[in-house]
């Protein structure tokens, strides 16, 4: 570490979705930075960044880069992470590592800090990781209800942000809608079909017909939450919103909960706002307003009228910020600042 006060920070991936998000959110939460080493790919070297109130230059990333790096902030996709990860932890960096390289590895803790900042203590190859953004929202709602009656069982279908796929895709869908107002012909370049005034389930096809990301949710909230019992069935489907991913979540426990002692427990969860009058119209969580913010929002919490002792939750987050940056600068806090 260059000093016990202030940190060399790097940020890999710096000038996408995620990596801005990174800079506002080390700026906004005063993260003590010595210095700021902005990377990302050849393309981009030379342009400028907000830092701030100044500006920062973007380096290109290469094998140097992390030299008297302390914290290795990773977003620039998960091949990068796999060749760099590895080469910024050997050079002295602690890495968090925002891609899906490392997070299934059993030697790489899988890190939300609300559910299990513990982990983070053993990371024998210098690299934690940040889970999928999906998961991240849900298992901060869903921890505080598993510590008190043990999860069985979750039904999710998610609702997603075309910001989850990077900053082309928010241009794709601006690019779409554009087209269909004017009623000219939709030329998709990074969905796999409209979006615009349209949904699209998850295509990049993964085991058993599930897609990826849908298998994500299941591994992951199985590693952070420490139990491999619990049932994930997932379905995982993009919208045409800009930020804010949304989720519907049935969730059946091991001893029956009601409504009412869920939301007393999610009333004092960290990380979590409750919207507890949610029927109060436009009231309960939605990415409109959760976007540009940090919290978890879960709302629409009910006894599911089919299932005795089960639930059902609305859950809204900002996907580049609890679902990426935040949780990454706050697993950094908390570890060093
Ligand atoms: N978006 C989300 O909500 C979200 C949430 C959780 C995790 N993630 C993960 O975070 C990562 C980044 O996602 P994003 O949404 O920010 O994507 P993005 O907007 O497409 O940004 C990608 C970033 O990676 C850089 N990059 C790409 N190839 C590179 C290379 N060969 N060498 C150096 N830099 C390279 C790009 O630099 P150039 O500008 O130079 O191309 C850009 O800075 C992905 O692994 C994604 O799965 C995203």
């Amino acid at each position: 570490m260059s000093n016990a006060k202030s940190f060399v920070v790097a940020v890999a991936g710096a000038t996408g979705a995620v990596g801005r998000e990174m800079l506002k959110t080390l700026e906004a939460r005063r993260f003590p930075v010595s210095r700021l080493v902005a990377l990302a790919s050849k393309r981009s070297a030379g342009q400028k960044l907000p830092w701030k109130g100044g500006e920062v230059t973007i380096e290109e990333l290469g094998p140097k880069s992390f030299e008297g790096v302390d914290i290795a902030l990773f977003s620039a996709g998960a091949s990068v992470s796999r060749e760099y990860g590895p080469i910024a932890a050997k050079s002295g960096a602690v890495v968090i590592d925002n891609s899906s390289a490392w997070r299934m590895d059993a030697e790489c803790p899988l890190v939300v800090p609300e559910v299990n900042m513990s982990a983070a203590a053993k990371r024998p190859k210098g690299i934690i990781a940040n889970p999928n953004c999906s998961t991240i929202q849900m298992v901060v709602a869903l921890k505080p209800l598993h510590d008190a009656a043990r999860i069985k069982h979750i039904i999710v279908s998610t609702y997603q942000a075309t910001s989850g796929k990077g900053q082309a895709a928010v241009v794709d869908l601006m690019e779409q809608a554009r087209a269909a107002l004017d009623d000219k012909p939709i030329t998709p370049s990074v969905f796999p079909g409209q979006i615009a005034f349209n949904v699209i389930c998850d295509w990049k096809a993964g085991e058993a017909d599930y897609s990826e990301e849908e298998w994500k949710m299941v591994h992951e909230t199985r590693k952070i939450m420490g139990d491999d019992a619990i049932g994930v069935s997932p379905t995982t489907v993009r919208v045409p919103v800009v930020n804010g991913h949304s989720e519907s979540i049935h969730v059946q426990f091991h001893r029956a909960m009601k409504a009412e002692e869920a939301k007393s427990l999610l009333r004092n969860a960290e990380g979590v706002v409750l919207m507890d009058d949610a029927y109060a119209p436009g009231k309960h969580p939605q990415p409109a307003h959760a976007s540009g913010t940090d919290p978890v929002y879960v709302g629409r919490v009910r006894d599911d009228i089919a299932v005795p002792g089960a639930l059902n939750l609305f859950v809204v987050a900002d996907n580049l910020r609890k679902g990426a940056a935040l949780n990454a600068v706050q697993i950094a806090e908390r570890l060093f600042a």
